[in-house]
């Protein structure tokens, strides 16, 4: 039985006070309820230090949104692994379909990215993701599986285990048009049946991969009712203690 992953990407919003905020709210609604998941939540950068002294007696984990490969230097506005686990990250997102289609990310930069957050001891949330264009040319998978091939190239079992693949169709993000149920679980298990083939079988039945794009309180319980959907990867719910909360609880 996997345990569901509920992770909140903030994305570029709450400056410091607004996050001090939205953290101490979750922090009190989450003490008050027993609670049946991991919960990760993702701020900008400018508020890690401050959310992880706030999280200290929580069980809430953070994370980041993105990082850089290199551990040091000449990188002007770059955040290293090593500068995350140093705010208490234990997690960062990778891979994002904003970083893919704004910033230019290729799924080489992506790996370089997964392997060194691996060597730095976080735990990476790889995001993979066909656009509108691509689902509607029957090219849905081939897509996946070239994201998942070429992110996860040469690396191993053990890290392997570590990671989180979230499943976020990008004609889902911010729109809200959420997946059925039905496309979301045929790509979660065609997911699963890739990693199986690349790795085990053990491996793919342990890895948890969350469903991101939309997720709502009121559509989370049907998603995560689906075989293969361990969790979600909330954007504009996660910005409301009162939203993330009701997605928590559906987990
Ligand atoms: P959304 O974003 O929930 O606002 O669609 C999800 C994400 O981009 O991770």
């Amino acid at each position: 039985m996997r345990r569901k992953v509920i992770a909140g990407n903030w994305k570029m919003n709450n400056d410091l006070s607004e996050s001090q905020n939205l953290i101490s709210h979750l922090v009190s609604s989450l003490s008050k309820e027993k609670v049946n998941c991991d919960v990760i939540v993702c701020p900008p950068f400018t508020s890690l230090s401050e959310a992880n002294s706030l999280l200290k007696n929580s069980v809430i984990k953070l994370g980041a949104q993105n990082m850089y490969f290199e551990e040091s230097g000449a990188f002007t506005g770059e955040i290293s692994a090593s500068m995350l686990k140093s705010t208490g990250c234990e997690y960062v997102i990778l891979g994002h379909s904003e970083r893919r289609t704004i910033f230019g990310e290729t799924d080489q930069v992506i790996n370089k990215k997964i392997k060194k957050a691996l060597q730095s001891g976080l735990l990476p949330i790889f995001c993979v993701g066909e656009t509108l264009q691509e689902r509607e040319s029957g090219v849905t998978n081939d897509i996946i599986k070239r994201q998942v091939v070429e992110g996860l190239k040469d690396i191993s079992s053990d890290d392997m285990k570590k990671i989180i693949v979230a499943y976020e169709p990008v004609w889902a993000i911010g729109t809200g048009k959420t997946a059925t149920p039905q496309q979301a679980e045929d790509v979660h298990a065609f997911i699963r049946g890739l990693v199986k083939s690349l790795y085990s079988n053990e491996i793919a039945e342990n890895l948890i991969i969350q469903y991101g794009g939309s997720v709502k309180p009121d559509n989370a319980n049907v998603l995560l009712s689906q075989a293969d959907i361990d969790g979600a990867l909330v954007g504009g719910a996660c910005l409301k203690a009162d939203s993330f909360m009701g997605i928590i609880k559906a987990a």
